[in-house]
């Protein structure tokens, strides 16, 4: 089943209200909730029902068919207020795509300096995955534990001003990788299989409503340079083979590579020309320490590319992915200049 996000609206206060409620363990001091009752209160139906018709809050919602998996919610578009997921929907990408579409509409309003969260001990890993800094120890107030951390919005720094991205052309001697654009929208739908998502995070869109969604995501990362999305064209005659990618919105500094081609394109070194002049590029126009490919241990042409652009690996995790898949992830890191 897919997990649908949306705005929360006002008759979403009593689940909200009891999926937070799941996690009062994790964030009272005194198990028995003695001397948090401001917390307590402050996550009740009603209170959440007042937070959500604030115009101060932003909530999102992901469901998965009549449950609540998951909420996020900011205060004046730069404080992570709430960001819980149901333990049973956990491991599958939700809380980083809720904080995704939390993030891209809070910048759409305009430009925040600081986004801040006082984060439960158990959630530290989550907030870190997501670029969140520590500032200051374990504090304990109001009958609640926390860790305060914040998070500079930074987006890919490139060696000189990068005009307008939206025109970004790479050419290699069979690949053209364009800036992504609405007019690939229905090649994206039809190509974007279970097939071809089988080793990926995302699911495959169910609706074309979706991939336009995901489009207008992308257009608005690209035009603040945090992620740079491309449509990969066979030069000559612009025959659209998949979607490639740099990612900088979770660590600028280590950007992430992706990239798809459509099934009829697979096996023709296309994959492997597309990224290694990513890569070329990314040396010359961008700041960055080293970049980043995950990849499913089993993705064995996918590694490969990994692989001859001296790719060395640096981790190794399994998560689920959005299509409810356990991916084992190698995540090779490749230095600028190797290979
Ligand atoms: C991963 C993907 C982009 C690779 O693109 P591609 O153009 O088909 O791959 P290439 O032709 O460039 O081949 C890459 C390498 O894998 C090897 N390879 C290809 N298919 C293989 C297979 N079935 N088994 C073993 N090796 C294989 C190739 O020989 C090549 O290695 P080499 O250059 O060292 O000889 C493509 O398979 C794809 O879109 N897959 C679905 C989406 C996906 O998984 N994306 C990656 C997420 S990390």
């Amino acid at each position: 089943m897919k997990t649908e996000f949306r705005p929360a609206r006002s008759n979403d206060a009593s689940a909200i209200s009891a999926l937070i409620g799941r996690f009062t363990p994790d964030v009272v001091v005194n198990p028995d909730g003695s001397g948090a009752e401001e917390y307590l209160e402050a996550i009740s139906e009603s209170a959440e029902a007042g937070y959500i018709s604030d115009p101060g809050y932003m909530f999102i919602v992901a469901c998965h068919g009549p449950d609540l998996a998951g909420v996020i919610a900011l205060r004046d578009r730069s404080h992570l207020f709430h960001l819980f997921v149901a333990p049973e929907h956990q491991r599958c990408g939700i809380a980083t795509r809720l904080w995704e579409l939390a993030r891209a509409a809070a910048l759409a309003k305009g430009k925040i300096a600081v986004f801040t969260v006082n984060s439960t001990l158990s959630a530290l890993p989550v907030y870190e995955r997501f670029g969140f800094l520590r500032t200051g120890p374990v504090t304990e107030a109001h009958g609640i534990r926390f860790v305060p951390m914040r998070l500079q919005p930074a987006s890919l720094s490139f060696r000189t001003p990068p005009g307008n991205l939206r025109e970004l052309v790479i050419e290699s001697p069979r690949v053209r990788l364009v800036a992504l654009s609405e007019a690939y929208t229905e090649e994206i739908f039809l190509n974007f299989s279970a097939e071809i998502t089988l080793y990926m995070m995302p699911a495959p869109a169910s609706d074309i409503s979706d991939t336009r969604a995901f489009v207008s995501t992308a257009l608005l990362e690209l035009d603040r340079g945090d992620d740079l999305h491309f449509v990969i064209c066979r030069r000559g005659n612009h025959e659209f083979l998949g979607v490639c990618g740099l990612h900088g919105t979770r660590r600028p500094d280590e950007p992430e590579l992706g990239i798809w081609l459509k099934a009829q394109a697979h096996g023709n070194r296309y994959g492997r020309e597309a990224i290694s002049t990513l890569r070329d590029w990314a040396e010359q126009n961008l700041e960055f320490r080293r970049l980043i490919y995950p990849v499913d241990r089993r993705n064995i042409p996918s590694r490969r590319i990994a692989e001859a652009l001296g790719g060395t690996i640096v981790e190794e995790k399994k998560v689920m992915s959005m299509s409810g898949n356990e991916l084992d992830e190698v995540i090779y890191a490749i230095e600028r200049g190797s290979a």
